[in-house]
């Protein structure tokens, strides 16, 4: 039996991609948002038999009119996993204002505009799950990072927020905090600079996508009804370092 539709952005790709796949397993019908790559948007239709949709989740008006797309076509959305997310690594005193927007907009705007575009459907049908993908950097900042650190970090004041005002209309919004996960966002670091990062892992390894997206599962899962505006960390205990 269909377990309905979810929206997962950035769902063709990495994290992404796994949650897609995984959700599809559970009995979802998946909308799996993309931006750039088609090829890797073609991929994952034929390996999981998700739907791709495209539109920029850092702007509003795409995100409006293609949330009410997925809707048209596919049904009422009962689970929002705000996953997509890009990284424009400096120093703040090297950093442009185009790497600052770019990643506060992507990362964090992304969640405002997609909730806005869904939420007034979940509070009508008294029946809502939307899972923010933040992440460790966001707990902890990160060297390097004062963009993706404020976005995540924001991330998660904005969970909390939204969980209190959805509560009431049955809309459970969480936050899951990955630590460093084998994903092209990972690779795409300098070898060096992740060797080093990778040693400070109590478990010595990195996380893999399946592990996240295990964990949105669940709290989109009856199981978790009690959890709201809630902070998952998932890092192999990098954190504690
Ligand atoms: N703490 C203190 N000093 C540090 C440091 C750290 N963590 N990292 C680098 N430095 C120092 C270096 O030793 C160097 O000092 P010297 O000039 O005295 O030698 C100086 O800072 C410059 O370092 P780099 O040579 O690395 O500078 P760069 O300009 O080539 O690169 C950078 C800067 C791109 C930010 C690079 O340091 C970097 O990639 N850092 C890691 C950023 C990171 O963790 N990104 C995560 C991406 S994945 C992700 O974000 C997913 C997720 O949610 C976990």
């Amino acid at each position: 039996m269909s377990k309905g539709v979810a929206i997962v952005t950035g769902g063709t790709r990495g994290i992404g991609l796994e949650i897609t796949r995984g959700l599809m397993e559970e009995g979802y019908q998946v909308a799996a948002v993309y931006h750039g790559n088609d090829d890797a948007a073609k991929a994952c239709e034929q390996q999981t038999n998700a739907r791709a949709f495209k539109f920029d989740v850092a702007k509003f008006s795409d995100c409006q009119e293609g949330c009410a797309k997925i809707e048209a076509e596919m049904g009422p959305v009962s689970l929002l996993v705000n996953n997509a997310g890009i990284t424009k690594d400096g120093v703040l005193h090297k950093m442009t204002e185009d790497q600052w927007h770019a990643v506060v907009e992507t990362n964090l705007t992304s969640c405002f505009s997609m909730s806005r575009a869904v939420i007034n459907g979940m509070r009508e049908r008294g029946f809502g799950r939307i899972v923010n993908i933040s992440s460790i950097n966001g707990q902890k900042g990160q060297f390097g990072q004062t963009n993706y650190s404020a976005a995540k970090a924001g991330i998660l004041g904005f969970t909390k927020a939204l969980a209190l005002e959805s509560a009431a209309k049955g809309i459970t919004v969480n936050a899951i905090c990955p630590g460093y996960i084998a994903t092209d966002m990972t690779s795409a670091m300098k070898q060096d600079v992740l060797d080093s990062i990778v040693r400070q892992i109590p478990v010595a390894r990195m996380g893999t996508p399946k592990e996240i997206a295990d964990i949105v599962i669940f709290l989109a899962s009856d199981k978790a009804g009690f959890i709201n505006g809630a902070t998952i960390t998932a890092n192999g205990g990098q954190y504690l370092i």
